[in-house]
């Protein structure tokens, strides 16, 4: 009697807890590209294909209708404008990386865009139905225009504090061990990269772009000069040592300025995910890309270098972070409380086709689902979510600085503007001249057409998988 009712009640156990996932905000580094040395640089077809696959994993994972943990109402086959929210950097790397992956996300709607008009002809779309989704070009004081064509990661970011900041770095004590003690390390690589760096830039200096150079040309170049140079070993000591500087530049544990670019992230998932949550899951999808800076920073901020080493090292092309929106309540009988909503952190190092995201815990917590508040009030010790803040802790006054600092109704008194400039920074942003507003006009309206057939209804049963695997082995 007593284990039937055990029995009983272990197979209610899942039914009863069955997770939804309320939304998500993904943060994703541009797939494989050409070397930033040889500017301008270009999204490669590996590159592209990297993005577009793990495109396909998040559709798969979240979007289609029989996916492992369909992301609550969201439009399955055919992309609702107004569900989603997909910016990137003014940079050709960045701008194509997020086509690429939405194509991955939202592929040709195909037959679905085949319309017959008055006259009984048959219309399809062309591309096979190419679903047109606006990639939100940020370029506000706090994106990096061109980042992928910059060498040095505060190079364009515009922000003052942070830029004197990672240059501390560059006249620290271990800059200057880590220097010369790599010195004839770089120079011995010249007859491989001479043609493109002069001897006085073969040095840890140029640690990012040196071992980037070298590492495209091990990926695309059939023939290297002084090839037999590069043994593994020298390859693997070309990445530690760009790892150990891009580190140096994107986070300091006594000087948080320098995460400018993971604090600013920060308030972007925030804002993000609270007007998800706001909104009841009027708008559960949030895409975001951008450089490795800013995944370093955000690393450091968040406390995940304390969870590995790892977290220290450049992520691996087409990486990509992402926070899920979960809850056990049930969402039947309207959207859950914030109390009963959580946050779960994943993180994948290359494509996620390729490298199944795996769950981290952040802030130095041992739990990997937060509750919502815990989740808010820990991001909010370092997030940066408005241009005001932005600007006073950047040290910077002029350019869409100067009239959020004066503010539009006179006082200047920071306390009395700050309400009144709370814009986020990725709404700052313009939409890129890549998006034509009759772009967005035409596709909402054919969306709007078809939107009857997309809402499948949803299983929840095979949700809460997304995580456990692991990461593991990638390229260099
Ligand atoms: C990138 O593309 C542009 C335009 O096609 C070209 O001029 C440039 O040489 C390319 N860069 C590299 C590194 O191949
Ligand atoms: C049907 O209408 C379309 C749009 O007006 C026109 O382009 C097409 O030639 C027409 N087809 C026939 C068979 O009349
Ligand atoms: C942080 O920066 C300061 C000053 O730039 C430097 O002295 C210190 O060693 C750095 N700490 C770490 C952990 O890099
Ligand atoms: C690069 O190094 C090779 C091998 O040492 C040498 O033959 C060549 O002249 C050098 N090229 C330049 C541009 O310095
Ligand atoms: C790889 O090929 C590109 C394009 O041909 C060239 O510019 C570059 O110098 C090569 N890199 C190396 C390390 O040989
Ligand atoms: C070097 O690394 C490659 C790829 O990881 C591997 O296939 C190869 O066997 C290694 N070579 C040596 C000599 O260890
Ligand atoms: C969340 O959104 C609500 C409603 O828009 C707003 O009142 C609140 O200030 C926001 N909270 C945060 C932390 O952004
Ligand atoms: C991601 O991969 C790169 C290259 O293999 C490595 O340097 C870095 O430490 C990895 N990061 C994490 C968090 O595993
Ligand atoms: C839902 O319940 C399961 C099983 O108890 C648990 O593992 C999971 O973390 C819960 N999810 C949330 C969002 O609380």
């Amino acid at each position: 009697m007593a284990s039937k009712a055990f029995l009983l009640s272990l197979a209610a156990l899942p039914l009863a807890k069955t997770e939804t996932v309320l939304g998500i905000y993904i943060f994703s580094r541009h797939g494989d590209r050409t070397p930033k040395a040889l500017a301008p640089t270009n999204l490669t077809s590996l590159g592209a294909e990297q993005v577009y696959f793990s495109g396909g994993w998040y559709r798969d994972q979240y979007v289609a209708s029989d996916a492992s943990s369909p992301i609550r109402a969201l439009s399955r086959d055919t992309v609702a404008l107004g569900q989603l929210t997909v910016t990137a950097p003014v940079d050709n790397v960045l701008q194509s990386s997020a086509q690429a992956f939405l194509q991955g996300l939202y592929p040709p709607a195909g037959s679905i865009t085949t319309q017959e008009l008055r006259n009984e002809t048959e219309v399809t779309a062309p591309l096979g139905g190419y679903q047109y989704i606006p990639v939100n070009a940020v370029d506000s004081a706090a994106s990096s225009k061109g980042s992928e064509n910059n060498p040095w990661l505060q190079g364009s970011s515009g922000c003052d504090n942070a830029v004197v900041s990672s240059n501390n770095y560059l006249s620290s004590a271990e800059y200057k061990t880590a220097y010369a003690d790599s010195l004839d390390f770089y120079q011995s690589l010249l007859p491989v990269i001479n043609s493109t760096f002069a001897a006085d830039a073969a040095n840890f200096k140029n640690a990012y772009s040196i071992f980037d150079y070298i590492n495209v040309a091990t990926i695309h170049n059939k023939t290297i000069p002084s090839s037999d140079l590069l043994t593994n070993e020298t390859l693997r000591q070309l990445q530690v040592l760009a790892n150990v500087h891009e580190w140096g530049l994107a986070y300091n544990s006594s000087d948080e300025i320098r995460a400018i670019a993971g604090a600013t992230l920060a308030g972007q998932v925030v804002e993000a995910l609270n007007d998800t949550i706001a909104g009841k899951g009027k708008q559960p999808l949030h895409i975001q890309f951008g450089a490795y800076a800013v995944f370093s920073s955000f690393f450091g901020l968040s406390k995940l270098s304390s969870v590995s080493d790892d977290f220290t090292g450049v992520v691996d092309y087409a990486a990509s972070i992402a926070f899920e929106l979960v809850t056990n309540a049930s969402v039947s009988s309207g959207y859950p409380a914030a109390d009963d909503i959580s946050v779960r952190f994943l993180f994948s190092n290359g494509s996620a086709a390729d490298v199944t995201p795996a769950v981290y815990p952040l802030f130095g917590q041992s739990e990997t689902t937060l509750p919502w508040t815990t989740f808010l009030s820990e991001m909010n010790k370092f997030a940066i979510d408005d241009t005001p803040d932005w600007c006073r802790v950047c040290g910077v006054t002029t350019g869409s600085c100067a009239s959020s600092s004066t503010g539009s109704d006179g006082g200047d008194a920071p306390t009395a503007s700050k309400s009144g400039n709370s814009i986020s920074l990725p709404v700052a942003g313009v939409i890129g001249a890549l998006v034509t507003l009759a772009v967005v006009l035409g596709a909402e309206a054919l969306i709007f057409a078809f939107s009857g057939l997309a809402l499948t209804k949803k299983s929840t049963l095979a949700a809460a998988q997304a995580a456990n695997g692991g990461s593991a082995g990638s390229k260099a």
